[in-house]
């Protein structure tokens, strides 16, 4: 690993972006995946999204031939949009609105997770025919940052639940864990297993025969501990499922999210200000620019302890200190209790490496909470986009719309779906979403592409929208992005021009 952290810390030297960052080594990403993949042959390895949805690691390991946990349709959509067949996605979120699954199953997806008889009725009528495995809650030795009882139903309730989705032509696939997220102990996917196998011997006795079983993620990273390696979660969970399955194991799935992004990732954090609570006070508060807001979510009840460590040089005479981040927030305190020491000439100014910070770092930054943006992520590694040959270079199409309902223009939230949605569907990558809500009203919302851009601005007064979609290359078709984006805000009127970029030698 000391090789990601040297290169991390060459590319934050060399480019040196504003702090906070994160900055991410895509190829070690890969390479983690492929590790757990090997550790764990014949299973299909599905990435959680969640932990970091950044587009270059999911392009990468759609490319690496990973499957995909998504938890809502804008993961469906991103997953799509970079490369990853929907045949290889699953809406493992058992909490989702009708019209997440009415679009996820019109995007193609047509693996869900459930844990409910209304949901499961859902699936039916929106996603006919799909596969569903019931997540069933254990009683796991406690991870590191379990889960609690919000995910899954007891393994009597997933008997009744799987025969019913067989009933209603559904196709009961199997069942899904989770042991919780950063599980220390490698026994604990014991006890999923052996309710599972209760589960299917079950079914089997009333004709129905699941045939899947997905282990879920936890898998841990060891910050500043240690964890056990993926050949001891596979010892140990392969022993488990030849105690609980002697007639023959299922097909296999993990979904892994931690242990592939954490260690590829590395945030840079600038010292705020150093100071003490007294004059005879021993420890000094380390207050950061990165905190529980912008990126360190996992720091509350000291869960996950990072490891941290000066990017410049300083004397070997250290001390106690307290770290907490720059909102003015009194829980915004990173550890009070985890001892950590740094080095007694720290000052405001000084720069701190935030170590195995790829997971569920950026993922949970807030969007302006005190002011602060969300935490910016770098990629280094992974492959060099590929540039179009195209004699022009792209497509800018011009647009206005009139007659549209004046409520949709100015639903924020609404035109940022609608305008992802169509831009996705049309080949485009949405790599960000920026919204302004303008007052009294009125909406503008911009999209950062990997083609290039696009935006739509409203005028609810008017009932009138401008919209402009510019694409590079030949991957995405920007007139359609437009004609599909009226046709979702149910335009009345469309007017569209498209100039030809890049005739100009
Ligand atoms: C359904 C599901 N699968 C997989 C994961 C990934 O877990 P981990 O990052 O611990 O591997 C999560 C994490 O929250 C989850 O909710």
């Amino acid at each position: 690993m000391t090789a990601v952290v040297d290169r991390l810390r060459r590319y934050l030297d060399e480019q040196a972006p504003p702090t906070p960052c994160l900055v991410l080594d895509v190829d070690a990403v890969v390479a983690a995946y492929r590790d757990l993949a090997a550790a764990f042959p014949g299973t299909r390895v599905y990435y959680a999204v969640k932990a970091n949805p950044e587009p270059p690691v999911v392009e990468a390991l759609a490319a690496a031939g990973a499957w995909f946990d998504v938890a809502s349709v804008a993961e469906a959509e991103l997953c799509l949009g970079l490369g990853a067949p929907a045949a290889r996605l699953s809406y493992g979120n058992t909490i989702k609105k009708a019209a997440d699954i009415a679009r996820a199953h019109e995007l193609g997806v047509r693996e869900f997770v459930s844990d409910a008889e209304d949901d499961l009725a859902v699936l039916a009528e929106l996603a006919p025919g799909s596969s569903v495995s019931v997540r069933i809650l254990t009683d796991a030795p406690a991870s590191v940052t379990p889960f609690g009882r919000k995910f899954g139903c007891d393994p009597d309730l997933a008997i009744e639940l799987l025969a019913r989705a067989d009933e209603l032509g559904l196709d009961a696939a199997g069942v899904a864990f989770h042991p919780g997220s950063q599980q220390l102990d490698p026994l604990a996917w014991d006890t999923g297993i052996a309710a599972a196998a209760k589960v299917f011997d079950a079914l089997a006795a009333r004709g129905v025969h699941p045939r899947r079983l997905n282990l879920g993620g936890g898998f841990a990273l060891g910050y500043t501990g240690t964890a056990p390696a993926a050949a001891e979660y596979a010892a140990a969970i392969g022993a488990a499922l030849r105690a609980h399955f002697p007639a023959g194991v299922p097909e296999l799935a993990i979904e892994p999210g931690r242990a592939i992004v954490a260690g590829a990732g590395l945030i840079r954090t600038e010292v705020v200000g150093v100071s003490r609570r007294s004059a005879t006070d021993e420890h000094r508060w380390v207050y950061l620019d990165v905190g529980r807001y912008n990126g360190l979510a996992e720091t509350e009840n000291e869960a996950i302890a990072y490891r941290i460590e000066p990017a410049g040089e300083h004397p070997p005479a250290d001390g106690p200190v307290i770290l907490a981040g720059p909102t003015c927030d009194g829980d915004d305190v990173l550890y009070q209790r985890t001892p950590y020491r740094l080095p007694l000439s720290l000052r405001r100014g000084d720069r701190l490496d935030i170590l195995d910070t790829g997971a569920y770092t950026a993922s949970y930054s807030s969007v302006a909470f005190n002011g602060i943006e969300p935490l910016r992520t770098y990629c280094v590694g992974g492959a060099t986009p590929a540039v179009a040959p195209a004699s022009f270079a792209g497509r800018h199409v011009l647009a206005e719309f009139g007659a549209v309902d004046p409520v949709v223009l100015d639903d924020p939230a609404a035109l940022r779906t609608a305008l992802r949605s169509a831009l996705t569907e049309a080949g485009a990558t949405v790599r960000d979403l920026l919204t302004h809500r303008f007052q009294p009203q009125g909406v503008t919302v911009l999209a950062m592409l990997a083609e290039s851009h696009a935006s739509v601005h409203s005028y609810p007064e008017l009932g009138t929208a401008f919209v402009d979609v510019f694409t590079c290359g030949e991957a995405a078709d920007p007139e359609r992005a437009v004609r599909l984006l009226a046709s979702a805000l149910d335009a009345g009127e469309v007017n569209l021009s498209t100039v030809r970029r890049g005739g100009v030698r």
